[in-house]
């Protein structure tokens, strides 16, 4: 490989939130991790000031980043191949924004959707259009734009949701680039949907905010307590069954073998067993699966220190490139040149 030849640079940023569940691990996690090994540099944070607008009052935001920094080293990351870090210990990432503040047109942040969305709200509540929105919420697709430029992101996989702000990031960089030449990379999102596949108990999709997950740390008995929960058809097992209909085998299926969830399809459909010997051998997978991932969480997340520790770490080793990268762009816009 040609020493001159662009590093290819992937880079996604977490929000802190609770605690995981497997619809979580399986649409976003895992493949996270595989997908990091094809690059030559991984970024992996915890955006943690992007938290801060959604909070108003004082919030544990660094014990929820804690537990979001133990969930993935827990299922497997390797601090020593994905930089691992929190956004707030890399201030150049805010002097970045400061900068790009000026390069970006209002008018951009005006069209972002989640601005929108509570402008549309306040209106059809016959309220001021910016009633209740903070600068934070106003300008997030920028300090979004910083995360990904400094490092020179070219893929960042998001949920679709984020999908406008990595349009966003690559419209501020290239109209930056227009102006004070090559500096930044402009990114590409990658689409993480399979999250959206996975049903919850409910049989609507595995989500906090609909109250019907599987954790994904958890012991037998917290497992048990959501699975007994699946609703199932109350009809016998049997005769006109098709598993792929049901909430059960659909997450059997995402989790177990695919030998297993073939035995599974034709014991359920021949009628061998019922809903709740289908329900315990969900629960055996889920244990197979994830109970040494969840003693190496409780492990972590009772030495929040070590935790710290690889996130300091992280940050560290990602700091010098940050510096590098914003000299230049002061040099580009005359500051410092
Ligand atoms: N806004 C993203 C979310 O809500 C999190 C995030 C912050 C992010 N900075 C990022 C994602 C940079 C990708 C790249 O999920």
């Amino acid at each position: 490989m040609s020493t001159t030849a662009k590093k290819q640079v992937m880079l996604t940023g977490i929000k802190p939130t609770g605690r995981p569940h497997i619809g979580n691990f399986l649409g976003a996690i895992e493949p996270g991790l595989r997908r990091s090994q094809k690059f030559d540099r991984t970024h992996f944070f915890i955006a943690d000031y992007h938290a801060l607008n959604s909070l108003e009052t004082k919030n544990d935001v660094s014990k929820l980043t804690l537990s979001v920094a133990a969930s993935w080293l827990a299922a497997g990351l390797d601090p020593d191949k994905i930089n691992f870090y929190r956004q707030s210990d890399i201030p150049e990432i805010f002097e970045l924004v400061t900068i790009l503040n000026n390069y970006t047109p209002k008018g951009w942040m005006n069209k972002a959707h989640a601005y929108k969305a509570k402008v549309d709200i306040n209106t059809k509540a016959g309220k001021e259009i910016d009633e209740d929105i903070n600068m934070g919420l106003y300008s997030y697709p920028l300090l979004m734009a910083s995360d990904i430029l400094l490092f020179d992101a070219g893929v960042v996989p998001v949920g679709k949701d984020q999908m406008q702000h990595i349009e966003i990031t690559r419209d501020i960089a290239a109209r930056f680039n227009n102006s004070f030449g090559e500096i930044f990379t402009l990114p590409e999102y990658l689409l993480e949907d399979k999250v959206e596949e996975l049903p919850g108990v409910d049989g609507r999709k595995m989500s906090k905010s609909y109250d019907n997950i599987i954790p994904l740390f958890a012991g037998s008995d917290e497992w048990w307590e959501s699975i007994r929960k699946i609703v199932t058809d109350s009809s016998p097992a049997g005769g006109q069954i098709k598993a792929e209909d049901s909430v059960v085998f659909k997450i059997y299926e995402a989790i177990a073998s695919e030998a297993d969830s073939n035995s599974l399809r034709s014991d359920l459909e021949s009628g061998t067993i019922g809903w709740k010997e289908a329900k315990e051998k969900l629960l055996e997978a889920i244990e197979a699966r994830f109970s040494d991932m969840s003693k190496n969480y409780q492990e972590l997340i009772t030495n929040p220190d070590d935790i710290k520790q690889v996130l300091e770490q992280g940050a560290s080793k990602v700091r010098p490139l940050a510096a590098a990268k914003l000299t230049e762009v002061k040099a580009a816009i005359g500051i410092n040149s």
